[in-house]
């Protein structure tokens, strides 16, 4: 628990670095899980900051984004890929062929074998090292939503009425959010080898009680989180303030 957001994301992207770092220093590359939404943009621009004040290179970082709206065009607003562009990539020297973000532009028949090749990309590329998470309201990580299963792998899924309703303000309307979502699953993010979870702000507190204090139980999904080892949850007073 940290007094406050900024100094919480400067302390995640120091380990993000320190990653990095390590893995360059042992000639290998280290593979990174991301997340959208508010959570992380702090985190991303002081790894920002840290590549053109400090040298920290992307050269041989690769990543998987949790997510992305369905059907979602690339270039749209709204979309996770202009979010990560604007938010990292663009400002880092990432190579392009190492970014990987699920596809929102596929046709339905396609996603299935997407998602399988997904994972096998992950896999391929030696397992996520770490795997950053926010949390919904619903209690859902990347977009697994209440009733996933633990063992989920990267699939299609249909988002809660409440992340369409806390989307509205970036879509101009609940109507004009996709009902769709692909996400790695519950599975997935299990098979990190590190996992921090951050959470800002007392709107996110109930929740965060719920996943850390609660039944584990698929109506909130964070609460498998309780069932690793390797995870740690990165919180703000204002998040941790229901906490007992
Ligand atoms: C985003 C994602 C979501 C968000 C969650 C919290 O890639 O997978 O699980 O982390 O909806 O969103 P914010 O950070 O906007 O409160």
């Amino acid at each position: 628990i940290y007094p406050d957001a900024q100094t919480a994301s400067v302390a995640v992207a120091q380990r993000i670095a320190k990653l990095i770092r390590n893995k360059q220093a042992n000639g290998s590359k280290a593979v990174l899980g991301l997340a959208t939404g508010a959570t992380p943009v702090a985190v991303y621009k002081e790894l920002v900051r840290m590549h053109r004040e400090e040298g920290l290179s992307f050269q041989h970082v690769i990543t998987f984004n949790l997510d992305e709206y369905f059907p979602m065009q690339n270039d749209a607003e709204q979309s996770y890929v202009t979010f990560m562009h604007q938010n990292l990539f663009d400002h880092i020297d990432i190579p392009a062929q190492n970014i990987h973000i699920p596809d929102g532009t596929l046709r339905k028949e396609d996603v299935a074998a997407f998602c399988i090749n997904y994972e096998k990309q992950i896999e391929d590329a030696g397992g996520l090292d770490l795997q950053i998470l926010g949390i919904g309201r619903t209690g859902h990580i990347g977009f697994n939503e209440p009733g996933s299963a633990p063992n989920s792998g990267t699939r299609l899924v249909t988002l809660d009425d409440l992340t369409r309703s806390d989307a509205s303000r970036d879509f101009g309307g609940k109507e004009n959010v996709p009902t769709k979502a692909i996400t790695m699953g519950i599975g997935t993010i299990f098979k990190a080898r590190e996992i921090v979870l951050m959470a800002w702000s007392a709107k996110k507190a109930p929740i965060v009680k719920k996943a850390v204090e609660g039944e584990i139980s698929g109506e909130v999904p964070a609460t498998y989180l309780q069932l690793s080892d390797n995870v740690e949850f990165v919180l703000d007073a204002d998040a941790a303030s229901e906490l007992t």
